[in-house]
């Protein structure tokens, strides 16, 4: 099959470098999947693991990057259940394998789901990893309930308040997810931070109540439009810079969590002073400890597709490139590292 791996030699941070590589079919598990994959996403994590293949390992020719991906099963392990052949999945892989940068994946069918029949597989591609992650961070991590049954349809009105929920990067590819299900599944009110006018007018468009620049101070910038504290904060940006302010904006026993990892010791006391919370979130845990919960996955990429297809969410695809090449991937990773983008990059086609 053609895949792409990273260059060891001429990759650098500057020059995100691939080469086009032959290789044979993964091998299947007894819950993997084969998914011949027609469209994929770039995060983040690609740029950070291109540069760790290139300085440590320095063998690009093995290590296929990419994880979001969506395509068609077209083989199934001895003990799969969850699909069958021909299906149109959506996934975010696991951060051991072998990734979507190739014609053919393997993914554990627990950690997949049925992709929107209402998306192209483009579209589809950018939704899995940020979508894991925003809802592990809403409702698994911050305990937010939400006020729409299955079908999305509206529970019964709410006897108190809603909450509060500041979500600092609204207009990355993991706010993009976490602006809407705030808003539209937890009923949350949501600010978000975003610095410029299209990152700005992205977060209201996907339903952002109020938004704040990031680079300003923007505990201030809350205060002024009346809220002296918010009961939930979502760092998906520079943990380090803004720990300190997050805690001074967060309610007495408030929730935060954030998916960034830290440089530097952040100031725990500050939490404790307010009876207050803090998670982490890390998407790749289920896959990668196996834990008896990791189907979760499965279920929820399912029902976000649900509600995207009946309309309450909505997909977050904004650049797009094809075929996939080694260009276009280099395209895509200098894009990704001006730390920039609105929304996600999606590549598609291996032809
Ligand atoms: N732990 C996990 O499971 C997990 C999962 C997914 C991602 N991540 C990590 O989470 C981070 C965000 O991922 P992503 O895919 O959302 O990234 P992304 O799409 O690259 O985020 C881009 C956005 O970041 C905003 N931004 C840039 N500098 C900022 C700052 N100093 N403070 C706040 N926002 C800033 C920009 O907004 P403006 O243009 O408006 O400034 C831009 O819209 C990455 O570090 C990624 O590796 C972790």
């Amino acid at each position: 099959m053609k895949a792409f791996a990273v260059d060891p030699v001429k990759n650098s941070l500057e020059e995100p470098s691939f080469f086009q590589v032959e290789m044979d079919r993964p091998h299947l598990g007894p819950r993997d999947v084969l998914v011949e994959v027609k469209a994929i996403s770039v995060n983040p994590l690609d740029v950070k693991r291109r540069m760790l293949v290139t300085t440590t390992k320095g063998d690009g020719a093995s290590t296929i990057l990419g994880w979001d991906g969506c395509g068609v099963v077209i083989e199934k392990g001895e003990d799969v259940s969850l699909f069958q052949l021909g299906d149109e999945i959506y996934y975010a892989g696991e951060i051991t394998r072998q990734g979507s940068y190739a014609q053919y994946q393997a993914v554990d069918e627990r950690i997949a789901g049925h992709k929107p029949r209402s998306l192209s597989f483009e579209r589809s591609a950018a939704l899995a990893l940020t979508t894991i992650t925003a809802w592990e961070s809403l409702f698994d991590r911050l305990r937010v309930v939400p006020i729409v049954n299955k079908a999305g349809d509206r529970l019964s009105p709410l006897s108190h308040p809603a909450k509060s929920i500041l979500i600092i990067g609204g207009a990355g590819g993991v706010g993009s997810m976490a602006i809407q299900l705030a808003r539209q599944v937890a009923g949350l009110k949501v600010i978000a931070t975003a610095s410029r006018p299209s990152s700005i007018s992205w977060c209201e468009s996907l339903g952002a109540h109020h938004v704040v620049d990031h680079n300003q101070n923007w505990v201030q910038a809350v205060r002024d439009l009346g809220f002296q504290h918010v009961d939930h904060v979502l760092i998906l940006n520079d943990t380090d810079a803004h720990f300190d302010a997050a805690c001074e904006l967060l309610a007495p026993q408030g929730l935060m969590c954030s998916i960034v990892p830290n440089q530097k010791p952040l100031n725990m006391d500050a939490l404790r002073a307010k009876s207050a919370g803090f998670f982490w979130e890390a998407m790749f845990v289920r896959s990668k400890e196996k834990t008896p919960d990791m189907v979760e996955q499965h279920h929820l990429l399912n029902q976000v597709a649900a509600w995207i297809d009946r309309g309450l969410l909505r997909d977050t695809g904004t650049q797009f490139y094809a075929p996939i090449t080694a260009a276009h991937l280099r395209q895509a990773h200098l894009a990704l590292q001006s730390q920039r983008t609105i929304g996600k990059i999606v590549l598609s086609s291996y032809e």
